[in-house]
């Protein structure tokens, strides 16, 4: 992947150039009656609507142009065969190998990454089978009713994400401890019944101390309840890259599924990670989830890049917040279904494009990543939309609704969707002083009086966002909302000419975070770190715990 400085590009000269005189949304959108039909994208399972974004075609065109002399042509074509994508960690980036037809072939390192990913599909299959017709049994010969998922980050967000948009399961209930807050563990094991209970874990490196710790104290919790250490096979299965460390944990081969290097953690939802998915909600589910992401894949790679979803979502808001200035942006779904999303695109995006350095080690001269945030509406108009409206903090937004209601009350649909297009439009459009004082005027108030109101309840507008209308809330669907995302970080991070695919940001904190345990724990209180606001707080920290 190039390490070029896409400020050096004239592109992006010509964009800079572009920002300076731009309209008003409003304006933008008055003057061409048929600027929605020209930025809609049609997509794999959803359509976009583009027109809100503040552009109009020559901004468009530079910035594909841009993405063309960053090398989106070669990269996303590589992205689909063996590639250098992660070199700091000196590994491939094929997350589309998981979704592939099995007929496709990727030579990594003299091993066939698709040949390998169907034959973890097909131990995926019959290992969710097992589990849920009931021949998989618990110590006791009890089938299995509950299932655990132990992992976090990339082996959390995206499973439990889609468990919870597909809504009840039809075969065990799924459950996620992830974080090493004990209250998680101290408030979801005593609700289950140890002898029905499959744990998964979930972890790329096996090494993750949240999940260890979690692992640990699940199993003291089983062989506490009468479960023997040879019956342990029976409630625990892991998925891992790290074969040795599930092995040093107990568990045998067979109840061990792969994982790959070449699969990043917040990439992995449609790897073998995705197993609570099929668990819960049956193996064919989860195809249905690949097909969806397999079906963006192949539309990210083939689309003109004019009419590529992820390519132009990308470029939207590179544009908003390198040009624009927007300083976060919100994803606010229109859909319950969907609540764990910001949640689940907070990894992919930060975790991924949080970088200070191009590939090459050089600093980058623009502003890189994304300050993500959000939650579903209709809730967050009613806390945040006031400083979203009437604020001071630049931002840009993307609204997601599904055309198909996964419940049968229609009317609260309507409303629903109601009020995701009234905020998408109030954003771009706002209200000016004028416009609200002949309103209050003409509801019958004074001139002066509007005139004193009409400051308080004018919004500004001009903030920018993409609607994403999905077919459904479906497994496809989610899958391939899934890929669009994954797509746009790759395009972003591309153009930026970092490696979206390390995460060594993360790692420092680890290493403190176990020193100073250490300091907590160990009878030299707080002499391990060298930080006197540290030491302060780990003498007063023992104190209290005492
Ligand atoms: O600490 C960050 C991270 O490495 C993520 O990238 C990853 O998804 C998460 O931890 C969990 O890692 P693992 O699956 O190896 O336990």
């Amino acid at each position: 992947m190039s390490s070029l400085d896409p400020t050096s590009l004239p592109a992006w000269q010509a964009l800079a150039e572009g920002a300076r005189d731009l309209p008003h949304l409003a304006d933008l959108l008055d003057a061409d009656p048929d600027r929605f039909q020209r930025f809609r994208i049609d997509a794999p399972r959803m359509r976009l609507d583009l027109s809100r974004q503040r552009w109009d075609d020559g901004i468009r065109s530079h910035l594909v142009a841009l993405a063309k002399d960053a090398g989106i042509d070669a990269a996303r074509r590589q992205l689909f065969e063996a590639n250098t994508f992660n070199p700091t960690e000196g590994r491939a980036v094929l997350h589309t190998a998981l979704r592939a037809p099995a007929q496709a072939s990727i030579d990594v390192d003299g091993a066939d990454a698709v040949a390998a990913v169907h034959e973890a599909l097909g131990r995926l299959r019959t290992l969710t089978a097992s589990v849920r017709s009931g021949v998989w049994r618990g110590s006791t010969g009890r089938t299995i009713g509950d299932v655990v998922n132990i992992g976090i980050g990339g082996s959390f967000l995206g499973p439990a994400m889609v468990c919870d948009a597909l809504g009840d399961s039809d075969g065990p209930k799924v459950h996620f401890l992830a974080n090493i807050d004990g209250t998680e563990a101290a408030r979801l094991l005593p609700t289950l019944d140890p002898t029905r209970t499959l744990f998964i874990i979930a972890s790329k490196s096996f090494g993750t101390l949240e999940t260890r710790t979690n692992a640990l104290t699940v199993r003291s919790w089983l062989l506490e309840r009468g479960v023997t250490p040879e019956e342990l096979r029976k409630h625990f299965v892991a998925i891992s890259t790290n074969i040795a460390a599930a092995a040093e944990f107990g568990l045998p081969e067979e109840n061990l599924l792969p994982l790959w290097d070449w699969v990043g953690g917040r990439y992995s939802v449609t790897s073998t990670i995705g197993l609570p998915i099929a668990l819960g909600h049956g193996y064919e589910v989860f195809e249905r989830l690949l097909a969806g992401a397999r079906a963006m894949d192949e539309h990210f790679r083939d689309a003109p890049l004019t009419a590529n979803a992820p390519v132009l979502l990308a470029l939207a808001e590179l544009w908003n917040q390198n040009f624009l200035g927007t300083e976060s942006h919100a994803v606010l779904p229109y859909a319950t279904a969907l609540d764990l999303l910001p949640d689940y695109l907070q990894q992919l995006e930060m975790e991924s494009n949080g970088k200070s350095v191009r590939s090459d080690g050089s600093p980058v001269t623009t502003r890189t990543g994304t300050i993500l945030w959000g939650n579903v509406g209709t809730n967050g108009q009613h806390a945040y939309h006031q400083l979203l409206h009437q604020g001071t903090a630049p931002f840009s937004a993307q609204f997601i609704l599904s055309m198909a209601a996964d419940h049968d009350f229609d009317h609260h649909h309507d409303w629903l969707a109601a009020h995701c297009f009234a905020q998408a439009e109030v954003f771009a459009r706002g209200r000016s002083k004028a416009e609200v004082q002949a309103e209050l005027e003409a509801k019958g108030m004074s001139a002066e009086e509007a005139r004193t109101a009409a400051p308080h309840r004018a919004m500004p507008g001009n903030h920018p966002s993409t609607t994403v209308l999905l077919d459904d809330l479906g497994p496809a669907s989610l899958g391939a909302l899934i890929a669009l995302h994954e797509h746009k970080v790759f395009v972003q991070g591309m153009i930026w000419g970092i490696n979206s695919f390390d995460q060594w940001g993360v790692e420092l904190g680890k290493v403190l975070g176990t020193t100073i345990h250490g300091a907590l724990t160990d009878a030299q209180g707080g002499a391990h770190s060298v930080d006197p606001t540290t030491r302060a707080l780990v003498v007063l920290y023992r104190e209290r715990r005492r």
